[in-house]
């Protein structure tokens, strides 16, 4: 029986009282009888008579947060997005579901889309970063694979949630066709292409209407539009009414307990609820949770969640991979890296996240996706072990000193400094450099030692005042467990870099898309954000604007070079089928990230170049690879507003294939 069926004859059996126990969670302690400690971050209690399991939710994005003993920390979502790398995000969310299936979690509170509209975000680590396409493609990847699991995966948060000051009033003001455009695209696509089973609604106000209980989001677009059939879960205290929110389209109130408990049952016997809307809102829940084998497989929810060791040999290598595949290479001047040691030579490691003191804020972002409770392999470790092997020693610094970092520095043959930031979900941050003193630290290095390498483990951009002034910079992202032998492996040249920027680093905090106080973060005390830069977000408003990015959307150097040749664009059925061929020249292995940009005929009006597919590919040196991108109808549309759907217009489409966003290397034509 399909799911959906499986539902209705559930429903026809249950009571109105078993109905609405369903609709609300309850404190996860109490249910489970334990006094304190990690536990779920939420709990709707199963039911026996009608073998209903328990909902256990937890989070998060990048690892199971809060019961994190035992479990994996995989590198953040601006990490995973950055390997553009859908095999290996599948392999993450796989990994990702089944930990958090074995401590007792079947629904899992990730993935997070929401777009990175301004790069202060405090939850820009959690999500995919600033271009619609690749953030569809990536959650899609790791829905799927979460869903291998019998797990319920939770897109989130729907919708444009896109800062942290004032999160719960904030009113984002954006108009219909950017948000068809570019807020809307990543949920689009988890419930259209990734069958995702839940959808978590916002915390904030779209055009001054909760998102938790907007019938447009929940009912018009998501169930008319998309067809979803899963439920719709609210942010922890993201709902605000009773009958609003159920009759929008609202599901499941978590942590639950005050809307849709007596005041739901009472709404109904009012009549401003229907009983049918009880009905739907039970059955989707049941719905999502046939689909995902929940009532086949159910979860054991452990009373001590920290007990379970549930991270595997298996899924520690999965977040070496994310972590090495996702590290950026920024800078490299000639013979930097990697790193030519052997025999005497001496390394510099300077700086807190190299391993002297906490570590764990630099290698997890702060919030419900923090990851608390491992034990991450530190820089230090790796390198010093590396280095002894080859015969060169470290010597290091923790850089609270700058001075004496500097004089450390000088005694060595390359000086590498760890830098970090600190985001966190619940305030953004309020500039984009380095804390701390970080940039003093690191021009006082570099002065001491020209040979210097900086290693940023940071949730997103950052101002770089000391760029000219250093030999390399890298960008590993918050790294998750694995951080210094990832680290260890790019830097010795084991690994050849192949991470390319999600989102751009700005120049300046002046030269960003949202730069004025209006449009983040709002207007009157915050409540009003204007989205008046409108399609122009990211690399669409540094190419409409000519304005030269500190570093370019998909922007990534490797050890080694690859051309382009070839271009062929062919019909193939409703598809138009882009090939190319790329070669590695250069004398070392490695992987490209072929990206593919459709530039609109002028009459379309929008931006400059839009992403509208990539490829990856492993190349050895002198080898070549045939790759060929599919475009589809949507890759040639926009959304009309006065009609409500996806056109194209007629004219003229550049296809430009490159290496970034502004790096093109071949161009081509097609007539609409
Ligand atoms: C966050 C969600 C998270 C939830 C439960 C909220 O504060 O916005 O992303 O899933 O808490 O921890």
């Amino acid at each position: 029986m399909q799911p959906a069926a499986r539902a209705a004859a559930l429903l026809a059996a249950m009571s109105p009282s078993d109905k609405l126990a369903l609709l609300s969670g309850v404190d996860p302690h109490a249910a489970l009888g334990v006094a304190d400690g990690p536990l779920y971050v939420g709990y709707v209690p199963g039911n026996p008579r009608l073998c209903i399991p328990a909902l256990t939710p937890n989070d998060g994005p990048a690892g199971i947060a809060d019961t994190q003993i035992g479990t994996t920390a995989f590198p953040a979502p601006i990490a995973q997005a950055a390997t553009w790398d859908p095999d290996l995000q599948r392999r993450l969310g796989q990994a990702l579901g089944l930990e958090a299936w074995e401590k007792g979690i079947d629904l899992l509170l990730a993935p997070d889309v929401n777009i990175a509209r301004v790069p202060e975000n405090g939850r820009n680590f959690e999500a995919f970063g600033e271009d619609p396409f690749l953030s569809a493609q990536t959650a899609v990847a790791v829905i799927a694979g979460i869903q291998q699991n019998p797990v319920i995966a939770t897109v989130k948060h729907f919708a444009v949630n896109s800062q942290e000051t004032n999160r719960y009033y904030v009113s984002s003001n954006v108009d219909d066709r950017t948000l068809h455009e570019i807020y809307l695209p990543p949920f689009a696509a988890a419930v259209g292409q990734g069958h995702v089973g839940a959808v978590m609604c916002a915390y904030g106000l779209v055009n001054g209407v909760q998102s938790c209980q907007n019938p447009q989001f929940l009912t018009t677009v998501l169930r008319d539009e998309w067809h979803f059939r899963g439920f719709v879960v609210s942010d922890w205290g993201a709902t605000w009414t009773t009958v609003q929110a159920a009759n929008a389209g609202l599901d499941l109130e978590m942590p639950g307990g005050r809307y849709f408990t007596a005041p739901l049952a009472q709404a109904v016997a009012s009549g401003s609820v229907t009983n049918q809307t009880v009905d739907h809102m039970t059955e989707s829940i049941l719905t999502s949770m046939f689909a995902q084998g929940l009532f086949d497989h159910p979860p054991q929810p452990l009373a001590d969640v920290s007990s379970a060791d549930v991270s595997t040999s298996a899924d520690q290598h999965v977040a070496l991979e994310v972590a090495e595949e996702s590290t950026v290479l920024l800078k490299n001047a000639p013979r930097t890296l990697p790193l030519r040691l052997g025999g005497g030579g001496t390394i510099a490691v300077i700086g807190a996240p190299a391993g002297f003191g906490d570590l764990r804020p630099y290698i997890a972002g702060g919030g419900s996706a923090y990851l608390g409770g491992v034990d991450p392999v530190t820089p230090l470790q790796a390198l010093a072990e590396r280095a002894a092997r080859a015969g060169d020693s470290v010597i290091t610094a923790d850089g609270t000193d700058p001075s004496a970092a500097a004089a450390i520095a000088r005694q060595a043959s390359v000086a590498i400094v760890f830098a970090y930031d600190q985001e966190r979900e619940g305030q953004d941050r309020t500039d984009l450099s380095l804390p701390s003193g970080q940039d003093q630290l690191i021009e006082q290095v570099a002065q001491a030692n020209p040979n210097t390498v900086v290693v940023l483990d940071t949730g997103g951009p950052v101002l770089m005042p000391w760029l000219g002034q250093v030999s390399a910079v890298v960008e590993a992202w918050y790294p998750g467990e694995q951080d210094g032998n990832a680290v260890a492996a790019i830097l010795f040249g084991d690994v050849n870099p192949s991470g390319r920027l999600p989102q751009t680093f700005p120049p300046s905090t002046a030269a960003v898309p949202a730069s004025s106080s209006d449009q983040w973060p709002g207007s009157g005390d915050g409540q009003d954000a204007a989205f008046s830069e409108g399609l122009d977000v990211g690399y669409r408003w540094y190419d409409a604007y000519k304005v030269t990015p500190l570093f370019p959307f998909g922007y990534g150097l490797s050890y080694t070079s690859f051309a382009y040749s070839h271009l062929r664009i062919a019909r193939s059925g409703a598809h138009l089928a882009v090939s190319f061929t790329v070669r590695n020249t250069g004398a070392r292995a490695g992987a490209e990230v072929a990206q593919l940009y459709v530039d609109d005929p002028a009459a379309a009006g929008e931006p400059p170049k839009q992403l509208q597919g990539y490829q990856r590919v492993y190349l050895r040196p002198g080898r070549s690879a045939r790759l060929t991108i599919a475009l589809t109808r949507r890759s040639f549309s926009v959304w009309d507003t006065a009609s409500q759907s996806w056109k194209t217009t007629p004219g003229l489409y550049r296809i430009l294939v490159g290496a970034s966003s502004r790096d093109i290397r071949l161009r081509g034509f097609v007539r609409k």
